[in-house]
């Protein structure tokens, strides 16, 4: 059901855990299943760019979850803003050689993350944010709220 590199990403995800000092944080959820994704950016800046340089996650949710999650932040890491904000799930799954149909939501958390995250941090440092950025945002943010109202009521503590 899931290719090598699923399997691979799983069991040995990147970037996993928490990050000291990070410049920006940001949570998604998917309140279909209740999965949620914390995600921790440094930015760093060259030739007048600002780049990812560095970033870990740390997800409480499937398999599927966990390895969109890491090779997420493999092919983020070292990217522009710019160019971090055009990955979208179809290559975070392409990267892990294709995703079963019914879990390829799970790759939308992974991309939802990384564009949160993107967002948060231009906004706290007042950058310009696209319409397709803000709109992700909004739509980011509800699911958040819904996937805490579904963890809640089913009790699923994350820590
Ligand atoms: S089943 Fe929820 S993200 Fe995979």
């Amino acid at each position: 059901m899931y290719t090598e590199e699923v399997m691979e990403h799983f069991k040995n995800p990147r970037n996993m855990g928490e990050m000291e000092n990070p410049d920006v944080t940001a949570r998604v959820g998917n309140p279909s299943c209740g999965d949620m994704m914390n995600i921790y950016m440094k930015v760093g800046e060259k030739d007048g760019e600002k780049y990812i340089e560095d970033i870990k996650f740390k997800t409480f949710g499937c398999a599927s979850a966990i390895a969109t999650s890491s090779v997420t932040t493999e092919l983020a890491m070292g990217k522009t803003l710019k160019e971090a904000e055009q990955i979208e799930e179809e290559e975070v799954a392409e990267a892990l050689g294709g995703l079963p149909k019914i879990k390829m939501h799970c790759s939308n958390l992974s991309a939802n993350g990384l564009h949160e995250a993107i967002y948060k941090y231009k906004k706290k440092e007042g950058m310009e944010i696209s319409d397709d950025l803000e709109k992700k945002h909004e739509i980011a943010q509800k699911t958040l709220e819904k996937t805490e109202e579904m963890r809640e009521e089913h009790g699923l503590d994350e820590e």
